[in-house]
């Protein structure tokens, strides 16, 4: 079964409470039951932390656990070198995920410190990027897709 880590950082256990006109009102957990229901041959691990370590610590732990990691960094996108830097350690194919268009946005979200690190990224298209993000980790083009099958 494909396993696929979702690590979602700073601010984002407040989705559905936290700005709704930029965000949505929908919360993540409710959002990650109907990833499941979506996608029921894929195993989806779900971890949240408004902690720049934790989440560091969370990536190192997949190794070896996931095929594919969907990764919404918050803030930390645009700061973090040692969220890149743990990403490009790892050897497991990563997807970046924004809910929001952070290129509409201000110019200091414009920056991504783990965009090249990435095999990809989904901006503005609200938590329907992170289904985007399985349907391709599910599919051919995906990077780890021997493993997979
Ligand atoms: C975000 C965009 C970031 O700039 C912001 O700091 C977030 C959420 C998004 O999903 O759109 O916390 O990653």
């Amino acid at each position: 079964m494909l396993r696929i880590a979702i690590i979602n950082g700073p601010n984002l256990n407040l989705l559905g409470k936290r700005e709704p006109n930029i965000y949505g009102s929908t919360g993540f957990d409710e959002y990650l039951d109907t990833l499941r229901q979506r996608f029921p041959a894929v195993k989806l691990d779900y971890f949240q932390s408004n902690v720049e370590g934790e989440l560091i610590n969370h990536l190192h732990s997949c190794i070896g656990r996931a095929e594919g990691i969907i990764i919404n960094a918050g803030a930390y996108t645009h700061t973090s070198i040692a969220l890149a830097d743990a990403i490009s350690s790892i050897g497991v194919p990563a997807i970046e995920v924004h809910i929001s268009n952070v290129l509409a946005r201000e110019e200091y979200r414009k920056t991504s410190y783990i965009a090249t690190k990435c095999v990809g990224s989904i901006s503005g298209l609200g938590l329907e990027g992170y289904a985007l993000a399985i349907i391709h980790f599910s599919g051919p083009a995906a990077p780890n897709s021997a493993q997979i099958s």
